[in-house]
């Protein structure tokens, strides 16, 4: 093969392919320039401190779609981080591999002037933007390896569906509490311009303080905003109740019903809203 375009969008067996960066269209850029400064403006008091520190250390900006090669230099640096190229979704063991590696697998393509609100599957704007900030983060970085980690184990314990639903309500679709109120560091919300609202600002959804197994029997939605939030107070509480081993978990869980994505139990502790954004 001599081609220089003949590695592109040929998965290895670990399915990692190459970011063609030199190959986005302006178009395609103008995509992510209108997703950024639409987020931008409106996650400065929504999104948690760590994730916007985490931006402006990887100099990601409105103007292009990032180079994965220029962000590793800075990501690596910073936690040992590396952003590897994958073209979608990838099988569960190969994703937990990657992360168990510190390497967070990335869609290269962006979705269509037309799908700016929503796309169901992940593309390079809610991998970068949404995910990738918060790898910055020394504690969260070992968060998201340790959970790498507790997913290949997961698979083999047939608990994959427990230990899923930890990765929805935190990495994707986390809240933190802040002496300036309730901000967002899951990427889930980070990246999409109405939950960004929704998740914070509605009277709708439950916002709960973190719970493990509460979380673990909690069937989530795919395919609209969340009906439950949780709420961590910090991300090392985060990685100290997730640092026991979950075998005896997974099997306690076996004798709990699932919960609704909307349930709302006698014990569950509500977080106050009210006063929150300052
Ligand atoms: N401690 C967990 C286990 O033994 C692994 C884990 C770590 C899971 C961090 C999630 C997050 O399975
Ligand atoms: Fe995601």
């Amino acid at each position: 093969m001599d081609g220089s375009t003949s590695t592109v969008g040929k998965p290895a067996a670990d399915y990692t392919i190459t970011q063609d960066w030199a190959g986005y269209r302006p178009e395609q850029h103008a995509v992510w320039r209108t997703l950024f400064h639409r987020q931008a403006e409106i996650l400065v008091d929504r999104a948690a401190p760590e994730f916007l520190a985490g931006i402006a250390a990887l100099s990601v900006t409105a103007d292009v779609i990032p180079d994965f090669r220029r962000l590793n230099e800075v990501l690596d640096r910073a936690t040992g981080w590396r952003i590897v190229a994958v073209p979608g979704l990838v099988p569960d063991a190969i994703f937990f591999e990657h992360l168990a590696q510190r390497r967070f697998p990335s869609t290269c393509f962006i979705r269509r002037p037309d799908q700016l609100d929503y796309i169901q599957e992940p593309d390079v704007f809610h991998d970068i933007f949404g995910h990738v900030p918060m790898l910055v983060n020394p504690v969260f970085a070992d968060y998201m390896q340790a959970y790498g980690q507790g997913g290949l184990k997961a698979l083999g314990l047939g608990s994959l569906h427990r230990l899923a639903r930890l990765y929805w309500y935190t990495v994707e679709f986390g809240l933190v509490r802040t002496p300036a109120g309730l901000r967002i560091y899951g990427s889930g919300i980070v990246s999409s311009h109405a939950e960004s609202i929704y998740a914070l600002d509605s009277d709708r959804p439950h916002r709960l303080g973190f719970d493990l197994m509460r979380i673990m029997r909690t069937n989530y939605r795919i395919d609209d905003v969340q009906e439950t939030y949780f709420v961590i107070d910090g991300y090392d509480q985060l990685f100290d109740a997730t640092r026991p081993d979950f075998t005896p978990y997974y099997a306690a869980l076996q004798r709990l019903p699932d919960l609704k994505p909307g349930a709302l139990l006698a014990d569950d502790v509500p977080v106050a809203r009210a006063g929150a954004r300052s």
